[in-house]
């Protein structure tokens, strides 16, 4: 493997899976600073070379060829989701850093035998579990991290998506290659609540629908219980035309409430209710925008804002309370962090694939735990796979992690919460 500390010697990457996000990774990640695109592989012989000519590389015809070569340092498994943990894990003996689509894997069990392999492999591993280096969320963290919005006691995600480009045939609708929606796609919200909320969920229950006896779940819902009183609520619905797609994520967080909406955040309204001291604070955001939205490795357009209006002396001076907090909180912020809306989605998108990398490129070559590491892409499998379980069960059913069969050169130092 090249010396990951040498900045000069760039990391030669390697691309499994030259279908439609293949080469969207590709695009994301290839001027970024100290990466060298090398070589594409694919079974799919006019796939692999049209992105092997797009991108100059070299192509090959199995995943087992490009991980075979000694030009590549970093694979990245864009393939269906049943062939990312054997692709992971046989990077990782073979000492690659590796940037894996989400899902990490289709079950926990495979998970946790990536989690085991990255534990022990020189090589870093990222899941490209893109929520997580999104700008607006982050803000949101850390707006919590500052004190201005209290620990969320509800997350809700409600996602009316598109169907129309999924024909019958495509592996998202057959379990076995996906995992099923709340895997295959289930887990980005699964690991942006663990985020967001703070902790991991101790127990689901869900439901899944089918559009017909005959026909494939396209409906699926999953309520995951988290420590401390708090709850989230997962809704995806694979049922529409491209122009009636819409998204939004609901955060309660008691005196304050925000909507987010795009299934990649681009725009978000947070309606609070403060005092003085508050109001003021609430009110030098707008100048910190830049600072708050910053996410390594994603290059802001310049138009991003955030406004803040304080409504003052908007409800009655006198103490209020919720949930057995009481508070003084007479003014109401109406606050508005905007990326440009829908118009901005792909741009936001590539960023934060883009940033995703970055992460990976940074660990290898500085040491550290990337934000999105083995463990959120095990976690949010585990979440998934137990709210599969779930519905067709139709029992609320605890979430379990598989322990860590090695934890020695883990080296992320961090405390295995929801280990047995
Ligand atoms: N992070 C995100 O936001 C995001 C968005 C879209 C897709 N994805 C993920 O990207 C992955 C790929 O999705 P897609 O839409 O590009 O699928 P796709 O069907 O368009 O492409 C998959 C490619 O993998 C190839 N392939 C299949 N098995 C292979 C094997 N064993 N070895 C080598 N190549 C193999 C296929 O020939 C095909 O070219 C999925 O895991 C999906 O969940 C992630």
């Amino acid at each position: 493997m090249t010396d990951p500390r040498a900045e000069a010697v760039p990391v030669r990457l390697g691309l499994v899976g030259c279908g439609a996000f293949g080469g969207y990774v590709l695009d994301a990640v290839r001027d970024l600073p100290g990466v060298a695109v090398v070589a594409v592989a694919d079974p799919d012989p006019a796939r692999r070379d049209r992105l092997a000519g797009a991108h100059g590389t070299a192509a090959c015809d199995s995943f087992e060829a490009l991980l075979a070569r000694p030009d590549v340092d970093a694979v990245a498994i864009t393939t269906p989701p049943a062939t990312h943990a054997a692709m992971a894990v046989a990077a990782l003996r073979a000492g690659k850093h590796v940037f894996c689509e989400k899902p990490l894997a289709v079950s926990a069990a495979e998970a946790a035998e990536v989690r085991d392999a990255a534990d022990t492999s020189p090589g870093v591993l990222v899941v490209d579990h893109v929520l997580r280096y999104n700008p607006v969320l982050r803000m949101l963290e850390r707006l919590r991290e500052e004190g201005l919005l209290d620990a969320p006691r509800r997350f809700a995600f409600e996602n009316d998506a598109s169907d129309e480009d999924l024909d019958p045939g495509h592996w998202f609708w057959d379990p076995s290659h996906s995992g099923g929606i709340l895997v295959e796609h289930g887990v980005h919200f699964f690991d942006a609540a663990r985020s967001l909320l703070g902790s991991e969920p101790t127990s689901v229950q869900a439901a899944a629908v089918a559009r017909d006896p005959a026909g494939p779940v396209d409906i699926v819902v999953a309520t995951a219980v988290h420590p401390g009183g708090a709850v989230a609520t997962h809704t995806h619905s694979f049922t529409h035309a491209h122009r009636c797609e819409r998204q939004l994520t609901r955060l309660d967080y008691g005196f304050a409430e925000a909507r987010v909406t795009g299934w990649i955040p681009t725009y978000a309204t947070v309606t609070a209710w403060t005092d003085d001291e508050g109001a003021g604070r609430w009110q030098e955001l707008p100048a910190r925008a830049a600072e708050l939205l910053h996410v390594p490795g994603l290059t802001p357009h310049g138009e991003d804002r955030v406004s803040v209006t304080v409504h003052r002396d908007a409800g009655a001076p006198g103490p209020c309370r919720g949930r057995g907090v009481e508070r003084t909180a007479p003014h109401r912020v109406e606050a508005v962090v905007d990326l440009g809306g829908e118009a901005r989605k792909q741009y936001v998108y590539a960023g934060s694939v883009r940033a995703a990398f970055a992460d990976l490129l940074r660990c290898a070559r500085d040491g550290g735990t990337p934000v999105a590491d083995a463990y959120a892409g095990l976690t949010a499998v585990a979440v998934a796979e137990t709210a599969t379980r779930a519905a067709e069960s139709g029992a609320t059913l605890p979430v379990v992690l598989p322990s860590a069969a090695a934890r020695a050169g883990s080296g992320s130092g961090r405390v295995r919460v929801g280990d047995v």
